[in-house]
């Protein structure tokens, strides 16, 4: 895209441009109001039905957010729609005040800051531990080129810290394979981890896991937040409440309630249709 002097425009110069010529430059998110996600008004139909009812949250920047609700609530649904994998039918979505997310494809969402933790771990079982982090740190490019990449001694010791930060020390030449269900969660959460995001969601994260795993998945979160913005959505209240700052209460596409643990705990229309079944 060029103006009349022949010269490329604006976006053009300073960033990357998308089809849309859209600006995508990483580092650039404005938070200055103290908010780093926006979801306003979204809603989603699948064949009529409203999965998301123009549903309305914000998040500050660094915080902890719990989102709880029954099962077809639109927990995932949400999650789907801030990653790019479902586009809404109205509504807005910003990243800080300025990144139109509706504007971006799935690809350019993750690039941006935004990860995502799916249900299931999805980690390259045949390599080691610490080749999974290796590929995730370097994951725009090819699996044997950064194999044989050489690593620098910052990158090295990045690795190292996240070993230790997702409790793999132990387990750093161990084929992914090998590990627990809890490991393999731990590795994924490492290797989103890796890129850096400023945004995390997390859709139970501890389905499947031990008493003991749980309860080290609350520590790990915790220690995340502030770094990084969380978005958590779990069925198990015990987790939860362990973790919990701010709890989003989803119901039919909406949001039905917001608060401590114990202010959404204690609400009527909570214990109604989620908690007091
Ligand atoms: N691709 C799709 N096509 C049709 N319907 C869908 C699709 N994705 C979700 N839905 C429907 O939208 C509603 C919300 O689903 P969603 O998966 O977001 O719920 P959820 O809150 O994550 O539930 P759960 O706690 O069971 O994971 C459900 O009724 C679901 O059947
Ligand atoms: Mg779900």
């Amino acid at each position: 895209m060029t103006n009349m002097a022949g010269l490329p425009l604006r976006d053009e110069a300073e960033g990357e441009t998308t089809g849309l010529a859209h600006n995508v430059v990483t580092g650039t998110i404005d938070t200055s109001h103290g908010t780093i996600l926006y979801v306003e008004d979204v809603s989603v139909s699948f064949d009529g039905f409203k999965a998301l009812n123009q549903l309305s949250l914000t998040l500050n920047a660094g915080e902890l957010r719990c989102v709880i609700g029954p099962n077809g609530a639109g927990k995932t649904t949400m999650m789907d729609v801030i990653t790019g994998k479902t586009r809404p039918d109205g509504g807005s979505v910003f990243l800080g005040q300025t990144v139109d997310l509706t504007r971006l494809n799935e690809y350019e969402i993750a690039r941006i800051g935004i990860g995502r933790k799916f249900q299931r771990p999805t980690v390259f079982e045949n390599h080691t531990v610490f080749e999974n982090l290796e590929l995730a740190m370097h994951a725009d490019k090819g699996v044997w080129s950064s194999l044989f990449h050489k690593l620098s001694s910052l990158q090295r010791e990045k690795i190292h810290r996240m070993l230790a930060q997702i409790r793999l020390t132990e387990c750093v030449d161990t084929l992914a394979g090998l590990l627990s269900h809890g490991q393999k969660q731990w590795l994924e959460i490492g290797m989103l981890l890796m890129q850096d995001p400023q945004v995390l969601l997390l859709d139970e994260p501890v389905a499947g896991m031990t008493d003991e795993e749980t309860e080290r998945t609350a520590e790990l979160f915790l220690s995340l937040a502030g770094k990084h913005t969380l978005v958590v959505v779990e069925h198990d209240m015990e987790f939860v409440a362990s973790i919990a700052r701010t709890v989003t209460v989803l119901h039919e596409g909406r949001v039905l309630a917001e608060g401590t643990m114990d202010q959404v705990k204690n609400d009527a229309r909570v214990i109604e249709v989620y908690l007091g079944r």
